[in-house]
């Protein structure tokens, strides 16, 4: 699957991939209305990855509908939109309007956003406010629901934990790593909004021991994210515990990955006579 941000609304890869091969296509994070997202610059790149601050900025829930959503019905893969708000209402609005739509076959709640109720923490870093929301999205809608959680926490279990509770039919993990990168000759931070979202080869670790522990307590499928950059790499993440992949940074640096990566987690299958990729789902030997 493509992860949500690093793949557009999918026309700008149409070119460049065939989109047609690819598992699901989630689509960049939606809000109700129009975000033009966070002041340039909005990007740096880092040691084995890149420091995002993009701000979320989308064309809104309406122009979605209008501009991009007739294309992506026309794909074969399955479409998930990815919702984010600011309040519980925000993403319980999207996910009535979304349940109605034809052609979007899943929603992923994007919990990393901060909850202005709460002071502007994460709804994703505190298991109360993780289950409430996913509750009452779950409430609004008969699509499947996935969970996509936040790596900035301290037992990322917990959370998890929650968002099954609350009705998740999925999670994915992880989102990006809370960062900062400084200009040493301005000391001044190189995002116009001071932190940003670490991703890529940098958090492959870290994301592949979270998907480990949720997957001891999880009852319910992990979608694995986090610097995959390779099919070796999506195999670490599904001998973790993770049923599918995500892949996000890897598709700015070689747009066609996504297919690369199928076409060698295949070969890596034939080769070992391994009859398909489920036989090795969380087969971790420790
Ligand atoms: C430029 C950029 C934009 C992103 N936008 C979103 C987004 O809109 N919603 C979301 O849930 N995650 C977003 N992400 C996070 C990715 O989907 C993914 O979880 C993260 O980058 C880790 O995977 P990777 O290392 O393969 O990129 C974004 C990431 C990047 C780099």
């Amino acid at each position: 699957m493509t992860a949500s941000g690093t793949f557009g609304y999918a026309r700008e890869f149409e070119h460049l991939v065939d989109l047609n091969r690819l598992g699901a296509i989630i689509v960049k994070g939606l809000s109700l209305s129009p975000t033009r997202g966070n002041p340039p610059p909005r990007i740096v790149e880092t040691s084995c990855g890149m420091l995002n601050a993009i701000g979320l900025e989308n064309v809104g829930l309406e122009r979605f509908v209008e501009d991009k959503l007739p294309f992506l019905q026309r794909l074969k893969p399955p479409i998930i939109a990815n919702i984010y708000g600011k309040l519980e209402e925000e993403y319980m609005e999207l996910a009535a309007r979304i349940d109605d739509l034809e052609g979007i076959d899943a929603i992923e709640v994007n919990i990393s956003c901060p909850n202005v109720k709460a002071g502007g923490l994460a709804f994703g870093v505190d298991p109360t406010s993780a289950y409430s929301v996913v509750q009452r999205v779950r409430e609004k809608t008969s699509k499947p629901v996935i969970v996509k959680l936040t790596p900035n926490v301290s037992d990322i279990t917990m959370i998890a934990r929650a968002a099954e509770d609350a009705g998740a039919d999925c999670l994915s993990l992880i989102n990006t790593i809370t960062g900062l990168a400084i200009d040493i000759e301005t000391r001044r931070p190189k995002l116009a909004n001071i932190t940003g979202g670490l991703s890529g080869p940098a958090i492959k670790p870290v994301a592949v021991r979270m998907v480990w522990q949720v997957a001891q307590v999880a009852k319910i499928p992990i979608i694995g994210i986090g610097g995959i950059m390779s099919a070796e790499d999506a195999l670490e993440f599904i001998i973790a515990g993770a049923s599918a992949v995500q892949i996000g940074t890897a598709n700015f640096v070689n747009p066609s990955v996504t297919t690369d990566i199928i076409d060698g987690i295949v070969t890596f299958l034939r080769e070992r006579d391994i009859p398909g990729i489920k036989t090795i789902v969380g087969t971790l030997d420790t």
